[in-house]
């Protein structure tokens, strides 16, 4: 997508062909700030501290991490401990595993005299593959929006809300719950996203507004208790919401909050759709409420919050009383009941295993149980 009128993608090869290349995702939407990422510790922080945040993102990260850390030292215990210290980073993304698993299992069998250049080859496709995937999840969903826009009647626009950023800087390009409203806005459908703020990292206030507004979308950032009120008003069309991790019954993990934005359509008859890539389905799980591990991240996040001072400086503040406990879960989980369809790379389904086989048949063996 663009920055600035610029294509640009979150995670990008340097010119010198072996670093890769990240935006500092902690420092916008007031600072765009590219980052070199040299090491696989350097990946591993920039996963655990969220330069770099969103299932698909971590993913694509994590097997640049493995490629640099092949380029250090492709021995086999390498191997290993590079898989090993990516997978610590976060808890609750699926993406991660699935890409660190993926790597892990390409380049075993090799010798390490190719790894290095497997290692390479494989993460680019990765993110190669990510885009492929994200793009053909929006033109499943622009077929949703269509269809709200035209059952619109007088209405001047088609209303979506999301919750955190599952767009573009969530994925390698074009995000995955935002990807529609992109074709969207380029199919001439006027499409209006109301943005929650996400606290407490403020992910929708900060990366959803900025992204959107870097492309023309029309948008408006909420404060995140502000869903249940624009629903009950008639003002929400449809949510879009991405996913940290799906399980093989159609359990949805996302963002602190999106639970509560799902209750409230529930509740309005407002449709509630997820745009999520193969990658983030959890085939080995069924119950998400018991099974999803939930990040606890640290209490600062909650207590402090980080924005643009009147000089024009990035300052961070506390809001709490000093000494009061926080608590910080960074993840719910969304029961399949409340959600009323999955948009994947491959079509539109029911929040259910068998809406999900239809698509994934070949995924049955992939299922606990079977
Ligand atoms: O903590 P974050 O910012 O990594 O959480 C991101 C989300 O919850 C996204 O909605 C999810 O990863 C889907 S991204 C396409």
């Amino acid at each position: 997508m663009k920055v600035a009128g610029k294509s640009t993608r979150s995670i990008e090869l340097a010119a010198d062909g072996w670093a890769a290349v990240i935006i500092d995702q902690t420092r916008l939407p007031h600072d765009f700030v590219l980052r070199r990422l040299e090491n696989l510790a350097q990946a591993a922080e920039a996963i655990r501290d969220m330069w770099v945040r969103g299932a698909p993102l971590i993913g694509a990260t994590a097997a640049y991490g493995m490629a640099l850390a092949m380029r250090a030292d492709p021995s086999d215990e390498n191997l290993e401990n590079a898989a090993r210290t990516l997978m610590a980073t976060r808890p609750t993304a699926v993406n991660l595993r699935w890409a660190v698993e993926d790597m892990r299992a390409r380049l075993k069998p090799l010798g390490p005299q190719v790894r290095t250049g497997a290692a390479y080859a494989r993460a680019a496709e990765i993110c190669e593959e990510d885009v492929a995937t994200n793009r053909a999840i929006g033109e499943h969903g622009l077929e949703l929006l269509r269809k709200a826009w035209e059952a619109g009647g007088e209405q001047d626009r088609v209303n979506v809300l999301t919750h955190c950023n599952a767009g573009w800087l969530a994925t390698v390009d074009w995000g995955t719950a935002l990807a529609p409203i992109y074709l969207a806005q380029d199919a001439g459908i006027p499409v209006h996203v109301w943005a929650d703020e996400t606290r407490p990292r403020n992910q929708g206030a900060s990366l959803t507004a900025w992204e959107l507004g870097q492309h023309g979308v029309p948008h408006t950032v909420i404060a995140d208790n502000a869903g249940g009120h624009l629903m009950q008003h008639g003002m929400v069309d449809l949510c879009i919401v991405g996913t940290d991790r799906t399980t093989a019954r159609g359990d949805v993990c996302n963002k602190i909050g999106t639970y509560l934005k799902a209750l409230a359509a529930h509740d309005n008859g407002v449709p509630f759709y997820v745009g999520l890539p193969g990658p983030t389905i959890d085939w080995s799980i069924e119950d998400g409420l018991v099974e999803i591990p939930i990040e606890e991240r640290d209490g600062r996040e909650v207590s402090e919050i980080t924005g643009l001072n009147q000089v024009g400086q990035i300052e961070t503040v506390r809001l709490t009383p000093d000494g009061s406990p926080v608590a910080n879960h960074a993840f719910d989980v969304t029961p399949a009941r409340l959600v009323t369809g999955l948009i994947t790379e491959r079509g539109v389904c029911p929040a259910t295993t068998e809406g999900l086989l239809s698509l994934y048949p070949e995924r049955h063996n992939s299922m606990r149980g079977t």
